[in-house]
């Protein structure tokens, strides 16, 4: 297997994309076989969640993050991990606590004495997956340091920026509503996520093969890189040439911007959700062999693309009314393109 370059100094890319290295996009089909080959390899860890893996790894080859909101123990950990090893990615893990700094994940510069110059020092984001844990339990300075630099693929320390890996993919976790900590994400916050979704319990059938597989030694231990950081970025060049439809297109904005007239809500969903349920869609028909988008795979990620950045009023969340249940309704109402 070619190990792509990890040179860890600022600036670069986190994978040779310059001097001719870079391999061209694959073809749909050789693209669907990289796709298919990351999932069955973290399959031999995670147990009963296809439908999760699926969906994160859309969100990876559509360039987006992920915001997973599940209890502890759910394995939110041990998928993260699962998928750094599977591409070979450089991972890093932030616990994020109240007293946690900006420069704590950004990085500090530090004024070197033997060279008189200010050197900066590389925080846990210049990497290639991060996984946020416990997002909600940091200060909102620190929450949006993270999300900034997430939105920009750059940092900015002392008016200095520096550039993240080209592959940069951020798994963040909260815990459920119940248990939030002091700082639940703003809305804008939320915004920044391409998706959010639980992972959830699995079948106790499933549950029992889990203690089975970890009985000796844990399946993780053992997890061998079956794709190259390359490939993972040829993955999302692919993504970009599937066909969307002007009437597909449409469907999409139809159903984000329902949401901003729907009943009971009070912040609607922006043109960055139609862009992640867009691009989302043609990493799911990638994956699934087609060169086009259909209504299906739309339909399959709008609620964890949409739902999680709709704001309703306190009325309407007080007498249990949700994104989840605003985005499923449009999707009931919304006419479909034939
Ligand atoms: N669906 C699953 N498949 C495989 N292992 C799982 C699953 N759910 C939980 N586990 C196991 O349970 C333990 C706790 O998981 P972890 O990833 O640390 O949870 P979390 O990060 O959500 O708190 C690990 O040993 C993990 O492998
Ligand atoms: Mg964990």
């Amino acid at each position: 297997m070619i190990r792509p370059t990890l040179s860890t100094s600022a600036g670069t890319l986190g994978v040779s994309s310059r001097g001719g290295a870079a391999p061209p996009p694959p073809s749909q089909l050789a693209a669907r076989e990289i796709y298919e080959r990351i999932a069955a390899n973290i399959g031999k860890v995670m147990q009963g969640q296809t439908g999760a893996v699926r969906r994160l790894l859309a969100a990876l080859a559509g360039g987006g993050h992920v915001l997973l909101e599940d209890f502890p123990g759910t394995g939110k950990t041990t998928l993260a991990k699962a998928l750094a090893r599977s591409i070979d990615a450089r991972f890093k893990r932030v616990q994020f606590t109240p007293d946690l700094l900006p420069s704590d994940i950004l990085g500090v510069s530090i004024f070197n004495q033997r060279d008189q110059e200010f050197r900066f020092h590389e925080g846990p984001i210049f990497t290639n997956i991060l996984l946020a844990d416990e997002i909600n339990r940091a200060s909102p300075r620190t929450q949006s340091a993270l999300l900034e630099a997430m939105g920009e693929n750059q940092v900015s320390v002392e008016g200095e920026r520096h550039q993240l890996a080209e592959l940069f993919f951020v798994i963040a976790t909260q815990n459920p509503v119940e248990f939030r900590g002091t700082y639940p994400l703003p809305e804008a916050q939320m915004d920044r996520f391409a998706m959010q979704f639980t992972l959830g319990y699995i079948p106790p059938e499933e549950e029992a093969l889990l203690l089975t597989a970890q009985q000796h030694v844990h399946p993780l231990d053992s997890l061998r890189p079956c794709a190259t950081l390359a490939e993972v970025v040829s993955l999302k060049q692919a993504v970009e040439s599937v066909l969307v439809s002007a009437e597909l297109k449409r469907y999409i904005v139809d159903l984000v911007g329902g949401t901003r007239k729907a009943a009971g809500v009070q912040l609607g969903a922006s043109p960055r959700a139609s862009l992640a349920l867009m691009k989302s869609a043609q990493a799911l028909s990638l994956f699934e062999g087609l060169d086009f988008v259909t209504p299906d795979q739309i339909q399959e990620l709008a609620v964890p693309v949409i739902a999680h950045r709709v704001v309703m009023d306190p009325q309407a969340r007080f007498s249990g009314a949700s994104g989840r249940g605003v985005v499923e309704e449009l999707l009931k109402k919304t006419p479909v393109p034939a």
